[in-house]
């Protein structure tokens, strides 16, 4: 069964625009877990614009799904991911002037510095995912790297939306990325960009196992609340409904 895991960034996004205390994206993350989150991502950027290193210690003490902490290659951020406790890492490009993450990594780039961190974040028995356009030369990069998962980059596909031709281009391209990241020997996720409308061809591409989404769960549940944001979002992926306090 497909997973979903809640990326906490845009509640911290919204505390940071007041540096205040409220809203707490460590509550969010423990009611996301209660609505049937699988697991919590977050992603701590160097600049800190959103989740702080306090954030990072505070939900590892206190989420009981799992941690799923976003870093770039950048040598500050791989020493506090190997020091976060987390159980994954995906690995991300980070650019200063970026909204939000914008594209895949550049695995074939950046070969060199990904085989050096990838033991150091995997020395606590974390797994680590690259960050991927769907893309069969990065795929390829990722498989002779030895990642444990690659993050399929759905925003290309989540843009196309409106137009019928491009969004099913996009969907093929997805479909033969997972296909080829699973030959090779790879675990697939995919996230960025998802949403009630998209996220039902993404769930039901092959070989997919987790999904990331954040930015859309959190504009709906500022309408509805986070249980039936959470629960409209599960029955979008084709998941069980949650029955009961978890
Ligand atoms: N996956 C990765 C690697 C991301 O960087 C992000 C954005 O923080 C997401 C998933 C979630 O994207 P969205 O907020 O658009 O759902």
């Amino acid at each position: 069964m497909i997973r979903l895991h809640v990326n906490v960034d845009h509640v911290a996004t919204l505390r940071q625009a007041r540096r205040a205390a409220e809203p707490d994206p460590i509550e969010w993350a423990l009611r996301a877990e209660r609505a049937g989150a699988d697991g919590i991502t977050c992603h701590l950027r160097k600049d800190r614009r959103h989740i702080q290193d306090a954030d990072v210690a505070a939900l590892r003490r206190r989420i009981t799904t799992l941690l799923n902490l976003e870093l770039s290659l950048d040598p500050e951020m791989v020493d506090l991911g190997t020091r976060s406790g987390a159980d994954e890492f995906c690995l991300v490009p980070e650019h200063r002037q970026e909204v939000t993450t914008e594209g895949g990594l550049d695995v074939a780039r950046e070969g060199p510095r990904l085989a050096a961190v990838l033991p150091m974040l995997r020395s606590n028995g974390a797994r680590v995912s690259l960050f991927v356009d769907p893309d069969s030369r990065q795929i390829e990069a990722a498989a002779r790297l030895k990642a444990d998962f690659i993050e399929l980059h759905t925003g290309c596909y989540a843009n196309a939306w409106p137009d019928p031709a491009a969004r099913a281009r996009e969907l093929e391209r997805l479909h033969g990325a997972a296909s080829r990241a699973h030959e090779l020997g790879l675990r697939v996720n995919a996230g960025h960009g998802l949403n009630l409308l998209n996220v039902g061809a993404v769930a039901a591409l092959p070989h997919v196992e987790e999904l990331n989404i954040g930015h859309s769960i959190v504009a709906h549940a500022v309408f509805v609340g986070i249980d039936t944001a959470l629960s409209e979002m599960r029955a979008a992926m084709g998941c069980p409904a949650i029955r009961g306090p978890r």
